[in-house]
């Protein structure tokens, strides 16, 4: 589980956070989502067991809508954050032109991968 900053420690701090404390925490929550979507997909891809691979992906996918919900906090808090995320979309789509790659349709997974490490 990330613990970048460690804030609280599992302790409740003795005020209310601060604007500024509140959207760090925020980011905080988005590592422990984007994390346990990790955790809950590689254990997914390394089970044959049907059943435990569809909730672990179903669990992932949620953790999945818990970051679009810690994000789209994130955004109102501070006003500009989907500015920055338009920015950073905008670099890699000049980049995928750059190298001729067609952008993947919204919904349609890239057609090309590195492929699997086990093959
Ligand atoms: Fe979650």
């Amino acid at each position: 589980m990330a613990n970048f900053s460690n804030p609280f420690s599992g302790n409740v701090p003795d005020r209310k956070m601060t604007l500024e404390e509140l959207v760090r925490a925020m980011r905080l929550n988005v590592a422990a989502e984007e994390d346990a979507t990790t955790l809950y997909m590689a254990h997914a891809e390394a089970t044959d067991h049907p059943l435990a691979k569809k909730v672990l992906i179903d669990i992932a996918n949620e953790e999945r809508v818990h970051v679009g919900e810690f994000n789209r906090l994130i955004q109102l808090l501070t006003g500009d954050e989907d500015k920055w995320f338009a920015d950073g979309a905008a670099e890699v789509d000049a980049m995928a032109r750059g190298l001729g790659a067609a952008e993947p349709a919204a919904g349609e997974a890239p057609k090309t991968t590195v492929g699997s490490l086990k093959e």
